[in-house]
């Protein structure tokens, strides 16, 4: 069958929300068409350079964000800390871990949420499921769980503006090199951690100054000065991506034009379904996510779908199996796949297989999280396979979401600041706590 943006709708598709105004679908599908596009094909062409870079072994990839991101806490106070957060965490991956690392927000548009049940039981009352600010509301009564489109244009807007602050932030100043001392965020400094960043901050500086003594500054040199991160997420609402899909006046290939990057979900890759069948025919990078139970054979067949001319920079399959499972499944896996000779960048997604309840939260254990990433990189690097990835889901907010950590948050701790509409995220301390252990990961692999 020939792909055309819309030929989706000949498959399978799960995860969508029924619109019962179907006029005022077609009448945001009709806006959002004409809408600019959020990303420009030249940027998503620059980001697949740099992935390349990654199935090289010459580079680290570092994606993460929000699990959903919201209307209701959209504010520059977050975006400017999340951005602190990815330099922090890329500056002790670059420093540390030797490799330049690829950065890759899941922000600027991560508001559709794949669930596992269609509805929600409170109370003894039953409503269908929060699906993600993009399709309806958080709160549980029955008009805002209704599936409104006019939600897309919001989500359009917001992702707009968020994008605009990331490209002030990266291109402005912010992420000069010389300011890493003023990355840190504020609850940061009083603990240990913080001092292993002032730490690495100062001999960055010390760097900086022998290379200015040289004649290397941020003035000549914008490398020192500038930044770049791209953004992603999951690309479950065909109808906003199908809207958002253009073609690329330079090349007049087919890009998705609502994120650099998109990705499909563990629950959504069927290989015959829908979201496949619509990434196949955009140029975009695709990440896929892959969990406990898939196969070798599984990833082959998405990989010669989604990537049938095996380009490098293309394929991203995104293992997040939890910490026991990943241990029993993962080698079997990567000793099949290694003899394909597939292009494919390997990263790991530690969070969404090891989702636990504590009373009435959501949570995980940083333990748990920081198991199965070392899993990945043991067990890849048995394959002779390049660990080349994290895949988070982390705020640089102090929240109280995940347990464990270098500050041992415990169960009671949890309801002081669980502020997440969706999965539980690490805050800033773990976030930046989980780039040191794996920075010393990234070395030992790319040694290898
Ligand atoms: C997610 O990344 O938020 C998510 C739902 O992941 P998965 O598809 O792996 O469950
Ligand atoms: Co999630």
């Amino acid at each position: 069958m020939t792909w055309t943006k819309d030929s989706w709708k000949n498959f399978p598709i799960k995860q969508q929300p029924h619109y019962e105004d179907q006029e005022e679908l077609k009448r945001v599908l009709a806006r959002l068409e004409k809408l600019p596009p959020l990303i420009f094909a030249g940027e998503v062409r620059n980001l697949k350079e740099r992935l390349k870079l990654v199935n090289q072994k010459k580079a680290f990839l570092l994606q993460g964000g929000d699990c959903a991101e919201s209307f209701e806490n959209f504010g520059a106070v977050n975006i400017r800390d999340m951005f602190k957060l990815f330099l922090q965490m890329a500056i002790v991956l670059t420093f540390a871990g030797g490799a330049p690392v690829v950065k890759i927000g899941r922000v600027a548009g991560q508001f559709a949420k794949p669930r596992s049940s269609d509805f929600e039981e409170l109370d003894g009352k039953s409503l269908p499921s929060y699906r993600g600010d993009i399709i309806n509301g958080f709160e549980f009564d029955e008009g805002a769980r209704r599936a409104d489109a006019k939600r897309m244009l919001e989500a359009y807007y917001q992702s707009a503006t968020s994008l605009n602050l990331l490209r002030a932030f990266a291109k402005g100043g912010l992420a000069d090199l010389h300011q890493v001392h003023r990355w840190n965020l504020g609850f940061l400094k009083k603990a240990e951690l913080g001092k292993k960043f002032e730490e690495l901050s100062e001999k960055i500086t010390q760097a900086l100054d022998f290379m200015q003594a040289c004649g290397i500054s941020s003035k000549n040199t914008p490398t020192l000065r500038e930044t770049s991160i791209y953004t992603s997420h999951e690309a479950l609402l065909l109808p906003y991506e199908e809207a958002l899909t253009r073609v690329d006046s330079m090349s007049g290939e087919l890009y998705d034009c609502s994120a650099h990057m998109l990705w499909i979900g563990e629950r959504t890759r069927g290989i015959d379904e829908a979201h496949v069948h619509f990434l196949s025919g955009v140029q975009n990078p695709i990440g896929v996510k892959i969990g406990p139970n898939a196969s070798a054979l599984d990833i082959i067949k998405l990989a010669n779908i989604l990537n049938p001319n095996n380009e490098e920079g293309r394929l991203n399959i995104i293992i997040r199996m939890g910490a026991e499972k990943i241990k029993q499944n993962l080698p079997k896996i990567f000793k099949e796949i290694q003899k394909e000779g597939l292009n494919i960048i390997y990263s790991t997604d530690p969070m969404h297989g090891n989702t636990v309840k504590a009373g009435k939260y959501k949570t995980r254990e940083f333990n748990d999280i920081m198991s199965e990433v070392s899993s990945f990189f043991e067990i890849a690097m048995a394959e002779n396979i390049y660990p080349g990835g994290v895949h988070l889901e982390m705020t640089g907010q102090d929240v109280t979401e995940c347990l464990g950590g270098s500050f041992g948050l415990t169960e009671e701790g949890l309801q002081s600041r669980y502020e997440t509409q969706c999965d539980p995220r690490l805050n800033a301390d773990q976030a930046l706590e989980l780039a040191f252990l794996i920075a010393d990961l990234v070395k030992k692999a790319r040694a290898c």
